[in-house]
């Protein structure tokens, strides 16, 4: 159902020791403020059982993990399982997103697969879609997203699409600094919501170079529902300005 969501993806960055430092001055600045806005960070694997310590008494921010494994256990070295990350008290999970899929070879159906353990495992998956630039170029932005979702979710019924999360992240937005045109974000969300069965009462975010600076005009956008949010969520004091520019945009401000 759709909420309001800011979702800091810290990929490889932050030691457990950093994450500490940063939770710590973090929820100094939440403390002062009220919002409505939900809020989860997404540290590496090895600083989760840090965060989740610091984070215990703070109902609200949430524990993402930035991937998992679609199996139970087994012979998967490296890999992390669902009932792991439930155990630190993980509410969320990143799924196929654009780094996984260049860099680590995952697939629409590996996609798929992750999307369905998580639900098993009641964690609520934070499904990333979008196009590379050439695509986006050639005018086929919103039938790929539209197929990616498609693909991400085939075997999941709409009633249950409707409690996940979509983010919206043109690859060519993410990490460049060339953050997405609001109106071409807002208009590729809604092409999903109305082209997937469920997704338009899903919670949608949009990712790519979102800062402090721009993300009170994505919020708001009507089919914005925050954001997912690499660079610049990795300062505390930026991140809780992101968070303050986004009550700002949904509250029509
Ligand atoms: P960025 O990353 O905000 O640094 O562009 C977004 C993401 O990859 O989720």
């Amino acid at each position: 159902m759709r909420t309001h969501l800011i979702v800091g993806n810290w990929k490889m960055h932050k030691t457990a020791e950093a994450t500490v430092a940063f939770i710590d001055d973090f929820l100094q600045s939440l403390h002062a403020t009220s919002t409505e806005i939900d809020i989860a960070l997404a540290p590496p694997f090895t600083a989760l059982g840090a965060a989740a310590d610091r984070l215990r008494e703070h109902m609200r921010v949430g524990l993402a993990a930035q991937d998992m494994h679609w199996e139970e256990q087994g012979a998967f070295t490296g890999a992390i399982a669902p009932g792991m990350l439930v155990e630190f008290g993980v509410s969320h999970v990143i799924v196929g997103h654009s780094e996984r899929r260049r860099s680590f070879g995952e697939t629409d159906e590996m996609v798929n697969k992750k999307v369905k353990a998580a639900l098993a495992h009641d964690l609520t998956p934070i499904v990333c879609v979008g196009e590379p630039l050439s695509v986006r170029d050639g005018g086929g932005a919103q039938a790929h997203i539209v197929t990616q979702t498609h693909a991400a979710f085939a075997g999941v019924p709409a009633h249950r699409i409707a409690h996940c999360v979509i983010a919206y992240e043109p690859i060519w937005a993410i990490g460049t600094g060339k953050n997405c045109d609001v109106n071409e974000a807002n208009a590729a969300m809604a092409s999903i919501r109305e082209g997937v069965p469920g997704a338009s009462h899903a919670t949608m975010l949009y990712g790519g170079s979102v800062t402090p600076q721009n993300m009170r005009e994505y919020a708001r956008q009507p089919h914005v529902d925050g954001a997912l949010v690499g660079g610049a969520s990795l300062d505390p004091v930026s991140f809780f300005d992101l968070i303050r520019a986004a009550h700002e945009g949904f509250s029509g401000q």
